[in-house]
């Protein structure tokens, strides 16, 4: 095994711009200081077992296993796979609640809930958490769900939502948790791919002002899935509406009740009121849960992470990156919707036994110092949110944040996209008043947890990136023929060996998994991404390097939104590109040829908007929308998207690069003259 080489010299930067582990993070830190991560580093490259091993001592196992890592990502030599501790049984929720439990944290806080409106809050200790998942998981029992079965759930950031994902994995139920600003659409679809026959939903919520009718919403998926002959046995609703303050002026969401499928959840819990639920004690490839993200091409993809090695790498992950320790008040503001929510809200912080704040509101409501707000009633110590969120919050006055008590801060960490420096300074001097660390995570829902981040004891950091491997994580630039680079360079980001919490396969399409993620460069996962490495092997995270764009840290596949785009009986074709915006990062820019004799007006727009986001989600409506009697082709038919791209940016001087292979160059003329003034 390869003795990795990392150069320590911080020597690219100019001095002000390398930031130096805070002084009071260093006296406690679990990795305390550079020389110690690269010993750590450098033992789990050349011993990964011997190092996994040590760290899955920490957790329980009913059956223990010898085995460490076993992989193989070059599809030439056979099939690829991933495996860690075969042989071994475990629970991951009985991993974050009766394990803690016994280690006395029984009566520590495990969540508190902040509503949508402020002065909505609750809170539950472990042992009361541990009591509604065992309640909720005996519930699942009673609808007939068994180890291996699927539910989906489709809730909002709310104390139940957690719950119910630990319910499942205490029985061994694979839970697909579908985030609560989807559509009806995307909600069946995921409910017909997973095969889930338990829905878990709630009458509704409000996200600010807007209230969102999911229980609506629900029926309409529900009616999707029964159509295409899809048995659902049961749909669990939460009754969520008559414990809110609801915000002036918004309107309750209606809610319908089918007597055939629904039932409440608080009848359901009284209605298994002293059953045992037992723990499954799952084998360790056995699936946890499945969570959709989007592919470049084609329908989302169905990742899957399966038990014992997502627990040993979130637990890890969690405890190091953020340097989890007992009397933290841990807040990520992410949604469990995604996997930030999965990995960073729900298993990696109660593993390591953390107080969990979750909000169920948005960060600008009722006013933009609410985060700010929150840090100071929680005195939360960890901060995680995403850069979209901090672009959005640094465009209002400095008062917002400094009139809010932020002493209790220790680090503020990133993740979604790659951070602009100034937003990553505004959170260090602003927000962390150069006393936090600020810590930019790069990792994705395959990866499972952080694969490129700053340990915030340890690494020296540099905004905008993200720094060095996480223990066990070999990334490798790759070029287009497949050769690794040597030292600094840009490249294709890939990983050059396997990591416990890694995917193991995209559900129900294994080939697919193999051909998006190990057929570009045989030998390697393949993240989609760019990236560069500086003379301090430091990384830094380019961008999409596949037709996926980036919105407020949300991945949307250009494939899906023109899918979208031409259902629509007046669009002949659709070509979406991702253009630059100041917030957001990215937003979808469409491109649309109308049939003969039609032309874009208002109404058309609004339809178009309207049938993405009824397809997909609001997320993922294009801002932009403009006519193009043709499209820039190659004579093969390939539709020439760096061409669009220049026109949506508004680049007029860019170097559109070779365009005599296009069948006809004058649609770029006209593109550019009937180009909408962008706001
Ligand atoms: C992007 C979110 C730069 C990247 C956890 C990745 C980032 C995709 C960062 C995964 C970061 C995430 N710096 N880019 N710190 N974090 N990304 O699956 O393009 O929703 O491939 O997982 O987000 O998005 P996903």
């Amino acid at each position: 095994m390869s003795d990795y080489k990392v150069h320590f010299d911080l020597n690219v930067l100019p001095a002000e711009d390398i930031f130096e582990p805070p002084a009071p993070l260093l006296a406690g830190a679990h990795v305390r200081g550079l020389p110690n991560y690269y010993e750590l580093y450098k033992e789990s490259i050349n011993n990964p077992d011997r190092f996994w091993k040590t760290v899955a001592s920490q957790l329980y196992f009913e059956t223990d296993s010898d085995r460490g890592l076993e992989y193989n990502f070059d599809h030439r030599k056979g099939d690829v796979f991933i495996r860690f501790m075969s042989g071994a049984r475990s629970n991951i929720a009985y991993n974050c609640l009766e394990r803690n439990i016994a280690k006395g944290l029984g009566s520590k806080v495990a969540l508190k809930w902040e509503g949508n409106e402020p002065a909505d809050s609750s809170q539950v200790t472990y042992q009361e958490l541990l009591d509604k998942v065992v309640a909720f998981s005996a519930v699942l029992r009673s609808k007939g769900v068994r180890k291996g079965d699927t539910v989906a759930i489709y809730l909002p950031m709310i104390i139940e939502l957690p719950v119910a994902m630990l319910a499942c994995a205490r029985i061994g139920t694979i839970h697909t948790v579908v985030f609560a600003g989807f559509s009806s659409d995307s909600l069946a679809t995921r409910i017909l791919q997973a095969k889930a026959k338990v829905l878990v939903t709630a009458d509704g919520c409000f996200r600010g002002n807007k209230p969102i009718h999911l229980k609506m919403l629900a029926d309409q998926a529900v009616g999707i899935c029964l159509n295409e002959g899809h048995r659902m046995d049961s749909v669990i609703v939460l009754e969520h509406l008559k414990r809110v303050t609801v915000p002036a002026k918004a309107k309750v969401p209606e809610v319908l009740i089918n007597k055939d499928l629904d039932v409440f959840w608080d009848q359901a819990v009284d209605s298994v009121r002293g059953v045992e639920s037992p723990v499954e004690w799952n084998e360790a490839e056995d699936p946890l849960f499945i969570l959709y993200t989007s592919g470049s091409t084609g329908a989302p993809k169905g990742i899957v992470h399966t038990t014992i090695g997502y627990m040993v790498y979130t637990y890890l992950t969690t405890k190091l990156s953020f340097d989890a320790q007992p009397d933290d008040i841990y807040w990520c503001t992410a949604d469990c919707g995604w996997i930030t929510g999965h990995s960073y809200v729900t298993y990696g912080p109660l593993l390591n036994g953390m107080t969990v704040v979750i909000h169920e509101g948005v960060p600008t409501y009722p006013d933009p110092s609410r985060m700010w707000e929150m840090v100071e009633k929680y005195k939360v110590t960890k901060l995680y949110t995403a850069p979209t969120a901090v672009r959005a919050l640094m465009a209002f006055s400095k008062d917002l944040v400094t009139k809010h008590d932020r002493s209790s801060l220790k680090i503020i960490g990133t993740v979604g996209e790659p951070i602009n420096p100034s937003a990553w300074k505004w959170l260090y001097h602003v927000v962390g008043e150069d006393k936090c660390a600020v810590v930019d995570t790069y990792w994705q829902t395959e990866t499972g947890g952080h694969v490129i981040v700053p340990l915030p004891g340890a690494t020296p950091t540099k905004p905008g990136a993200a720094t060095l491997p996480f223990l066990g994580v070999e990334p490798a630039l790759v070029d287009h023929r497949g050769a690794a680079l040597e030292g600094p360079g840009e490249g294709n980001l890939c990983m050059a060996r396997a990591w416990p919490g890694m995917m193991r396969t995209v559900y129900g399409d294994h080939s697919r998994f193999v051909k998006t993620f190990f057929s570009s460069f045989p030998g390697y996962y393949f993240t989609g991404d760019g990236a560069r490495r500086d003379d301090d092997s430091y990384y830094w995270i380019t961008g999409r390097v596949d037709d996926l764009m980036n919105v407020s840290g949300h991945l949307l596949s250009t494939a899906e939104i023109e899918s979208a785009l031409v259902l629509h009986p007046d669009v002949v074709e659709a070509a979406v590109v991702a253009a630059p915006h100041d917030i957001k990062g990215q937003f979808p820019y469409a491109f649309v040829s109308l049939v003969n004799g039609k032309s874009l007006t208002d109404t058309l727009i609004a339809q178009l908007k309207a049938t993405v986001r009824e397809k997909i989600g609001a997320l993922a409506m294009p801002d932009i929308i403009q006519e193009a009697p043709g499209l820039p082709k190659t004579r093969s038919g390939k539709i020439t998207r760096r061409i669009l791209r220049k026109i949506a940016e508004g680049d007029k001087g860019a170097d559109l690069g070779d365009t005599t292979t296009l069948i006809d160059q004058s649609v770029i003329v006209q593109l550019w003259s009937t180009r909408p003034a962008v706001k």
